[in-house]
This record gives C-alpha cells, structure tokens and sequence, in this order.
C-alpha cells in the first residue's frame, strides 16, 4: 500500500459481533479462535481493520455490553492468549484490531458495583450515582425508568440502558483513572485502537435536572436529553484519551455518537479528541438518491468546514441489515447499488459482517426474543436480534458456523446463500464487494479523490464524480428496477472501468442503463 495511505481513515473497516462469526470451540457461541481461523478470508476480501464487539466477560443481560471485567476475555469466547493470537496473526495480514470499548457502564455483577453497592461508606461508594430517592424524570432508552432501587445500598441508582447495567461516575477521579487503565491495557497489548460505546453520555448533569419534554412515541423520546448527556465534561476526557493514545504510533479512536448532530460531531471531533466520530444518516435513509446524497452533503460540507474525515455506516448490531431494509425476497440488486456507493464514498466506509453475501435479519418468534428491547416492546420493537444471527459459511448443518445449536438461529436462506457458494458465483455480492473493494485500493481517487455532486440528476439515478487532480471516476447508480437513459458529462471522453454487464472500451455519450446498473467510468 502506499506510504500516505493511513489505515483508518483511507482503509475499509469491518464490523464482527464475535458470538455470531465463527465457533470453533463448539459452544454455540463465536470465539477468538474463531475469528483468527478466518482472517484469510478477511484479507482476501481486502478489508484492513476488524472492530470487534465486546468479547469481555459478561453475563449476557445486554449481549456483551454489559461487561463484568474490562480487562479480559469472557472463557466462553477465549482467553487473553486467544486475543493475543489474533491480534499477532491480524497484523501478520496487515489487518488492524479495533476494540469496542463500553465504559459508560459496567455489568451490575462487576465487582466495582458489587461493591459500591454493599453501603454508603466503602471506598467505591462513590463509583456509581446513588440518590435516597428518584431524583427527576430520566428513562431508560430500553424501556422503564432509568433510576432503579437497589434493596442492599438502599439508594436509587441511575442507568441509561437496562437495570443490569449500572453508569459509572465519571466526576469521580478514582473512576476516571481506572477507565484510562482499561485504554492502556489493550494499547499495551497492540490493539490499534477503539470505538467508544455511547461515549457521549458518560458525564450527567451535575445537579441532575428534569430533562424537557417533547412529542414522541416512546417515553426516552418524548424528552429533549440535555441533562442526561453530552455535558461540557465529556471534552476534557476525549483530551486525556487521546493523548494516551499518541504514546503509540498510529493509534485510531472514533466514538459512537448517541444521538448524533453536526454539532455534535463538531464538537468531539478533532487533532486532540476523537479521530471519528460516527453519523448514522446513512443507516437510517431510505433507498432514494435524494435522501443519500443529503447525507454526503452534509458530511461535505462539515468536512470543508472542519476538516473532519466523513466515515459511512450502512449497518451494524443495532439495526436491520442493508439487504433486510432495501431489498425484495433473495434478490441481490439493490443491496450491491448501495454496496458500491458505500465503496465509492469519500470517507471511511464501515461493513458489517455478513453484508458481503447480502445476509438478511433473521426473524424470531416472541419467545426466542433475546434482545431487551425486543423483550420489552414487541411486537412494534422486535429488537436487534435479527441482524446479530450467524454468519453463513457453507450448506453444512448450521452454516458452517458450529457444530452445537447456534445461540441465535441460523437464516433459512443459508444452504443458497453463504459463503462457499458466493466464492464460486461470479455474480455474487461477495465477488462484487470483494472487487470493488480491490477496485477502491487500485484507485486512489477512490480513496481521497474530491467527490462532486451534479445538480442534477435523472430521476432515480444517483451519480457523482470522484476527482483527484486530471483523474476523474464517474459513478453511476440505477436505483430503479427499470432502464434508464442518461447523458455522460461533456467535455470528457470516457471509458468503462467497472461494470458487471459485459461493457468495455470507450463509452457512449448516450447510454441506456439497465435496471440496478452499477457503472464506473474514468476520463482518458
Ligand atoms: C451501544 C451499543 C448497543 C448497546 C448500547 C449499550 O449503543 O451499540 O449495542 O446495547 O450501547 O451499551
């Protein structure tokens, strides 16, 4: 790769939600191993980061993200030798480790708030917020007041998320410095770098005020959280996080923003906070060229203002997969359109694995629902179990995945679609990403080239130029299940440079584009 190529912001950054990839130790579960065993696969695919969801101990009440112990690995995914082999054989590959770092709360059975919660007057009394009675209005975003009576302490204690998982207090020091102990533990052991789970809600109001009211349907969004998040404080942490990390060379932290605004990535952004942080327009958007190109605009336009990297997220643990919101039965069409403007976008594109075979939610009957929201506000809620199901390697029983019951089912899609099979069909969305993601490395304008949008546009047609100093790359997308004309930009004589549909050579100025065509032209 070349030298001015910086891992993660110019790289390709791969999401693994490790109890869903790969079980090796045949427990119904993914582990470490698991993972290691595929990072073939992994580097042939052409990604350069792996972030890994919590894999730390946990009992389970939010599906690892209520962590018991920071600082290893739960038996059931590995052990710290485990990690240690993965980590080694990533880099082997070239491929970088980021961990998913949760330290807004901890699990109710970490020994922190056993402790803390024994009475009012032991060292770690102050290590979470403890109130005589409930003290204002704050839910919690997964149902139920967010303030919840602990029998033994005798207090009320405050939790953003569910009741097993207690916020920490970060005004207290003694907090702050064993949290930045966790950071420095991994960077010790060589991981590159972090996603900050909920980062911006680690700091409450001082004096815990009401939040404001307004219209909504559950009762976390029928408040404005201006209390219960994003406090001045949060900066100041973001400061002392990054300078840690500048003791290691090329380290990358980048925050899941709750409730993300521009303002908001503005504010935790920058050369002493947060390398990225996220935005979830993308995620959200509805499949119409308007409404993506509106999030690229705004990430533009941020970018030119503050010099913020963008970074795309399409899918991830907590919503439906792209194939899932976008695409009709089993067929691929319109989830490779919005794989290659993933892969076409100035900015850091995120993956989730499974996406590059098009893996749909699988969809559960109220009694196998795991996830508690789920749980809690089905049917018109059903969770996020549906995209968090095992990942398809083969036709063999469970896909591949494990030779036990999966914790999770397998989709029952899985003898068509999965991995082995995608390998060997050249009209795969494997085979599709996997050159596309070729295609973005051989092609710097892909990676860094300006991205200029066209005022206008045929209907139903997205496109846009990638420009890197005489070096165009014109993308054009059909997100129409119809043929479409169009009119190649004048002034430029253009040429094929990917297209699945038997296109070569020079190309018309006129063209006809087929339904859900992907094509790329550079100028010669
Ligand atoms: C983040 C995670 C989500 C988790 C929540 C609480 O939003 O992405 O999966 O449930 O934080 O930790």
């Amino acid at each position: 790769m070349k030298k001015d190529f910086l891992w993660w912001r110019d790289g390709i950054i791969y999401q693994i939600y490790p109890r869903s990839f790969n079980d090796i130790n045949n427990n119904g579960l993914g582990d470490l191993a698991g993972i290691t065993a595929r990072l073939d696969y992994l580097a042939d695919l052409g990604v350069d980061a792996l972030w890994l969801s919590p894999f730390y101990p946990t009992p389970d009440a939010d599906f690892g993200y209520d962590i018991s112990n920071h600082i290893d690995v739960d038996p059931r995914f590995g052990s710290l030798q485990d990690f240690d082999d993965l980590l080694h054989a990533s880099h082997e590959r070239g491929i970088r480790i980021i961990l998913d770092l949760v330290l807004n709360h901890v699990s109710n059975q970490h020994p922190w708030f056993q402790q803390s919660r024994v009475d009012s007057s032991n060292p770690k009394e102050d290590w979470f917020i403890w109130q005589d009675s409930i003290p204002n209005n704050w839910e919690s975003v997964f149902g139920g007041k967010a303030w919840t009576y602990d029998e033994k302490r005798e207090q009320y204690y405050y939790h953003m998320f569910v009741k097993e998982q207690p916020d920490v207090n970060w005004r207290n020091p003694e907090v702050r410095k064993a949290q930045m102990d966790v950071l420095r533990f991994w960077l010790e052991r060589g991981v590159d770098g972090f996603r900050l789970d909920v980062f911006n809600v680690y700091f409450k109001d001082k004096e815990l005020r009401n939040n404001p009211k307004k219209w909504g349907r559950r009762a976390f969004e029928r408040q404005h959280h201006i209390y219960d998040g994003d406090q001045p404080e949060m900066e100041s942490v973001l400061k002392e996080m990054r300078s840690i990390m500048n003791e290691y060379p090329d380290r990358y932290v980048v925050g899941e923003t709750f409730f993300a605004t521009r303002e908001k990535i503005i504010r935790y952004n920058g050369a002493d906070k947060l390398n990225a942080a996220f935005d979830f327009e993308f995620l959200w958007s509805k499949f119409k060229p308007k409404k993506f190109l509106k999030a690229i605009e705004n990430w533009e336009s941020l970018a030119e203002e503050t010099q913020i990297f963008p970074n795309y997220v399409l899918s991830n643990h907590d919503s439906p997969r792209p194939a899932t919101r976008y695409s009709k039965s089993e067929d691929d069409d319109r989830a490779k359109v919005i794989m290659a403007m993933l892969l076409t976008m100035r900015g850091t594109p995120f993956l989730y694995y499974g996406d590059e075979i098009g893996m749909r939610d699988i969809s559960l009957k109220r009694s196998e629902i795991m996830d508690p929201p789920g749980i809690k506000y089905w049917p018109f809620n059903k969770g996020r179990d549906g995209c968090r199901s095992p990942m398809q390697w083969d036709d063999s029983v469970n896909a591949g995945f494990s030779k036990e019951k999966p914790w999770l089912p397998v989709h029952s899609n899985y003898e068509q679609r999965n991995v082995a099979l995608q390998e060997k069909d050249e009209d795969s969305i494997f085979n599709f990403t996997r050159d596309l993601i070729a295609l973005r490395k051989a092609n710097k304008t892909l990676i860094s080239g300006k991205i200029i949008i066209p005022s206008k546009m045929p209907y139903k047609i997205m496109s846009y130029i990638r420009e890197d100093g005489d070096e165009k790359i014109l993308v054009i997308l059909n997100f129409s299940n119809r043929k479409r004309k169009i009119d190649l930009p004048v002034g430029e004589s253009w040429h094929i440079l990917f297209s699945k549909h038997e296109r070569e050579g020079k190309a018309e100025k006129e063209m006809m584009l087929l339904p859900y065509e992907v094509l790329f032209l550079k100028n010669s």
